[in-house]
């Protein structure tokens, strides 16, 4: 089973590379006493290279927020894995809901990335997520299975793969899933891995919750049995709410 959490903030389309890297070394100055959190930084690409540059004396990890699955080639507007490695990235954010549902990326494409940053030596963190209608039809199990199932075709090992389950009627609207349903999504997303993988792969594998984390419902949020951290949106744009989501995270880890 997990012994540590990961605690990774998107910040979306927010931040100029002089803004992110401002809050980053703030972040850094902090000095906190995390052991057991791994702290994860997805800026927009712009600023990558420069929160490199500061992280490089840090125990923090940067990560990107969407790839191409191509090395390279004339796909305009497009970045590759290895461009990203070269900025000092270590996980790319992959089929998150703004790209499957604003930009209409597809589980096929996902899937090609997916495979694509572990080739490139990086970790992918592959979002599924039900929407609100699919939650009330009572689809969502079906919905993770298959966002599961494609999303990871052909990926023989798990072990660098981080998986969020996001709802998308959770993202950005201040609704948070109750602790029974992400409990009850999060706990079927680890037996579809044990059906694809093995119960021993499926347990060490640290799957995320994202969805209106904030440091009011993180203790709780954290309490779940199968969630091993956060992907968090709003709350990680300023460093209160971060810092304190990160350190309730620490605590509960630390008994
Ligand atoms: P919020 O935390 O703003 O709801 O966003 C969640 C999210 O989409 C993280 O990827």
């Amino acid at each position: 089973m997990n012994k540590h959490a990961i605690v990774a903030g998107n910040w979306k389309m927010y931040k100029t590379s002089v803004e992110g890297r401002n809050f980053v070394e703030d972040f850094v100055n902090l000095m906190l006493n995390i052991d057991d959190v791994e702290v994860i930084f997805c800026p927009p690409f712009s600023a990558l290279f420069n929160i490199d540059v500061i992280l490089k004396d840090a125990p923090y990890k940067l990560g990107a927020q969407n790839c191409h699955w191509e090395n390279e080639g004339a796909f305009t507007g497009e970045i590759s894995v290895n461009m990203l490695e070269s900025c000092g990235v270590d996980y790319v954010i992959l089929g998150h809901s703004e790209r499957r549902h604003v930009f209409n990326e597809t589980d096929e494409w996902i899937n090609k990335k997916v495979k694509s940053v572990l080739n490139g030596g990086l970790k992918p963190i592959l979002c599924i997520g039900e929407t609100l209608d699919q939650r009330k039809s009572n689809e969502t199990k079906d919905v993770l299975f298959h966002q599961l199932k494609e999303g990871l075709s052909g990926v023989e090992k798990l072990d660098e793969v981080v998986i969020a389950y996001e709802p998308v009627w959770a993202i950005g609207t201040g609704e948070t899933a109750t602790i029974e349903q992400v409990g009850e999504a999060h706990k079927w997303v680890r037996n579809i891995l044990s059906d694809f993988y093995s119960r021993d792969i499926a347990d060490d594998t640290s799957i995320l919750y994202g969805g209106s984390v904030k440091p009011e419902n993180a203790e709780e949020l954290f309490g779940i049995k199968d969630v091993n951290g956060f992907l968090i949106g709003g709350a990680s744009l300023k460093i209160d709410p971060f810092k304190e989501i990160i350190l309730t995270v620490n605590k509960k880890l630390k008994g």
